[in-house]
């Protein structure tokens, strides 16, 4: 017998429900339960895990109490939303994921590991992989962006990067896939709203991340709060049962969100706690977060018979699978100690936050104004300009909120020569105009002026979901009074979305979208306007020109009336392009590349074949920069009319000045598949067009045929 089975014949109903019943420790408030002190209930044997509680003292204090003071004697696990950095804070994910830099991404999960770990934490809710593509939606912030390879491909980083190869190795934590799924789609835009969608979609857009999440080995999913098309994610037997454990044959831990069982009352499904407890348990959530609806509904449906206690002992055995997979029975701990912020390592850390959020920022518009070449006097105003808790974005996790770099600061360290002076002029959001003459003062005496204008951190994020994507209070007021100064202006958005100001785009200099970089923001923004780093950040997500094109994403289906053809009846917009002002994938650099000759190894090729593409990529420019080649293709002829572009790759290539490059692609034929009329995948052998470029603008693509054979072999067949 193993020890699992063993600890399984011992365990009494309340202790196996305590396994099931997570709590809080009070440390961060995330949601609108507070919870108590838990110590008790973990003497008594009812709670198998805490949230919101790090640090190696208070961890190991507690963990001692469950050791030693339950009848049983099963450590806990600790688990924290480290969703982007734990103490060193990186970029929100939807700025690394500007980066499409798999690498990285997978660095800055294992760096928050490593911090995470010292700090006793054993489990975090990350990564966030859904795909959205609605800006109005406050979590835009904490995902990718709009696309499912890309959050597939980021799915894995993540996933690697926080679990290793070895969940017992101490310096790793298990991670888990959230929300599951198409959370990202809700109603409107407005967090934990319906997302009625349909079935093409759930299996093309929002399940394909949480596929490759399960392939990477995660330890744990969240079920969302919201329902789709009335079937709340906590009770989604046919998503979580059929989908998720029988199809994809997941076998880790399914943790509830944040008290969502007991809101399965408010959803209108279930009636009562009992209720409540056994739809969650039917659809296989093992942990239940918070509401301690486990504890007082499943004893009742079990002495009815309206469950059977095996569903419990296999939700037990997984949870305690999972603490012995984190090494906990064996060394109870081992995670939480000594914090290495001294170390050289810890120095490493801080460059690798600096240079991703340095990749992060993306450059949407440029007149030749940057790189500065050697102002005299900078002026740097905005309410942004100075801002040091507002860099971390939302869920700054352990993150020390003395250590971020403000947009000044960095500023004026990456031009030492220059005079650099700062001001406010107004806040984020209230209406005071009182500071706004001495900003606009500053300006004046100054030959560049740094306007720093977008969102608070706390726009975005959970419960953030807003119905206008301008700048909030009076700063668009405050902006056009320092464009008409008519000086040059490098504009800089922060922001955990796109916000539609097209007004500012067009009448400054330069503008960036710098996201909320973290702790490295200023830094960042100094390497980017001095020209010590080209720009190579590209949009996650389309950039709309209006609200009104909400929803809006590049890999929409073909109309019969496509927008390009002549007269009325097209469809598009009367009043507006269909267009985004920036679409996914764009963002300028100081380099000009130009690409040509694209050229397929084998015009055709068999189903089990891999298509070869070449693809020459030129830097017309002054400057050394990276370009991140996208490689899209559009199955011509299907069953199911496809998207008239869908991303299956991307790279990088950095070239000097007049440098041209080859750049090679492999893609294989296998990844033409996609969900055929029953949602099985299919590969459809027929035409092809392969594009490749710089962004998912058609005009901006080369493309080439290929024709995928029936025949397996490659280059055989009809
Ligand atoms: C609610 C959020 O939806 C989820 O993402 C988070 O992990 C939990 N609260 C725990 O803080």
């Amino acid at each position: 017998m193993t020890r699992i089975d063993l600890l399984l014949e011992e365990m009494t109903l309340q202790e196996k429900i305590g396994q099931m019943t997570m709590s809080a420790a009070g440390f961060a408030v995330t949601g609108p339960v507070l919870a108590g002190d838990a110590t008790e209930d973990i003497r008594a044997g009812l709670v198998g895990s805490l949230l919101n509680i790090y640090g190696a003292e208070p961890t190991h204090r507690i963990q001692r109490v469950a050791l030693e003071q339950s009848r049983l004697g099963i450590p806990l696990f600790f688990g924290f939303d480290i969703i982007h950095g734990h103490r060193t804070i990186f970029p929100i994910p939807l700025a690394e994921a500007a980066t499409f830099q798999p690498d990285l991404w997978e660095r800055t999960a294992r760096e928050a590991a490593i911090e995470a770990a010292q700090d006793g934490v054993h489990l975090t809710f990350a990564p966030m992989l859904d795909v959205t593509r609605d800006p109005r939606w406050g979590r835009m912030a904490e995902g990718p962006g709009e696309d499912p390879f890309l959050a597939s491909v980021y799915a894995a980083a993540k996933v690697r990067g926080f679990q290793g190869s070895d969940l017992a190795t101490t310096d790793h934590i298990a991670a888990t896939a959230k929300h599951f799924v198409a959370y990202g789609a809700p109603t409107g835009g407005i967090d934990y709203m319906s997302a009625d969608i349909s079935d093409r979609s759930l299996h093309e857009v929002y399940l394909p991340p949480f596929e490759t999440a399960v392939g990477s080995g995660v330890a744990a999913i969240m079920p969302a709060f919201h329902d789709i098309a009335g079937i709340p994610m906590t009770a989604n037997e046919p998503l979580l049962k059929n989908w998720l454990r029988r199809h994809l044959g997941f076998s880790g831990v399914l943790i509830s969100d944040y008290n969502a069982v007991a809101e399965l009352i408010e959803h209108g499904v279930a009636g009562d706690v009992v209720e409540a407890a056994i739809l969650a348990l039917r659809a296989g959530i093992d942990i239940e977060m918070i509401s301690t609806i486990y504890r007082r509904g499943l004893p009742e449906a079990l002495d009815r018979a309206l469950i059977g206690l095996e569903e419990i002992d296999a939700s037990v055995r997984r949870i305690l699978r999972l603490k012995e997979a984190l090494g906990l029975f064996d060394a109870p701990f081992g995670r939480g100690g000594a914090i290495d912020a001294e170390s050289e390592h810890a120095a490493d850390r801080r460059r690798l936050a600096r240079d991703v959020a340095t990749r992060s920022i993306v450059l949407l518009s440029n007149n030749g104004l940057l790189p500065l070449s050697d102002p005299r006097r900078v002026a740097v105003v905005g309410p942004l300009a100075n801002e040091r808790v507002e860099m971390r974005g939302s869920w700054p996790a352990a993150g020390d909120p003395r250590d971020p770099v403000t947009l000044f600061e960095g500023l004026s360290s990456a031009l030492p020569q220059a005079d650099v002076v700062h001001a406010a002029g107004v806040s984020i959001e209230d209406g005071d105009w009182s500071r706004v003459d001495g900003a606009l003062d500053i300006c004046r005496s100054a030959d560049v002026i740094v306007l720093c204008v977008g969102e608070a951190a706390l726009m975005s994020g959970e419960a953030a979901s807003r119905a206008s994507l301008d700048l909030p209070g009076r700063q668009k007021e405050f902006a056009e009074a320092v464009l008409a100064l008519g000086k040059p202006v490098v504009a800089v958005l922060s922001s955990g979305r796109p916000l539609t100001v097209s007004w500012l785009i067009d009448r400054a200099h330069a503008t960036l979208a710098t996201w909320f970089l973290g702790n490295e923001a200023g830094n960042a923004l100094g390497d980017i306007v001095t020209g010590r780093a080209s720009p190579s950040g590209r949009l996650p997500v389309s950039w709309p020109r209006s609200l009104g094109q909400v929803p809006i994403y590049y890999a929409q289906r073909p109309s019969g009336r496509p927008a390009t053809q002549p007269g009325r009846y097209a469809s598009k917009y009367i009043d507006l392009p269909t267009t985004p002002l920036f679409p996914f994938g764009y963002g300028l650099s100081y380099g000009r590349f130009v690409y040509s000759d694209l050229t397929i190894g084998n015009a055709r090729v068999g189903r089990n074949g891999n298509i070869e593409i070449m693809v020459s990529v030129a830097n017309e420019g002054d400057a050394t920069a990276e370009e991140t080649v996208f490689l899209f293709i559009r199955d011509v002829v299907a069953s199911v009319a496809r998207p008239r572009m869908e991303l299956k790759g991307f790279s990088k290539i950095e070239l000097p000045p007049g440098g041209r490059g080859i750049l090679a692609l492999v893609l294989p034929v296998s990844a033409l598949q996609f969900p055929g009329r029953d949602f099985n995948p299919v590969l459809e052998p027929g035409a092809f067009e392969v594009l490749v470029g710089p962004c998912a603008d058609r005009q901006k693509l080369v493309s080439a045929n290929v024709t995928v054979s029936d025949d397996p072999v490659q280059g055989r067949g009809p």
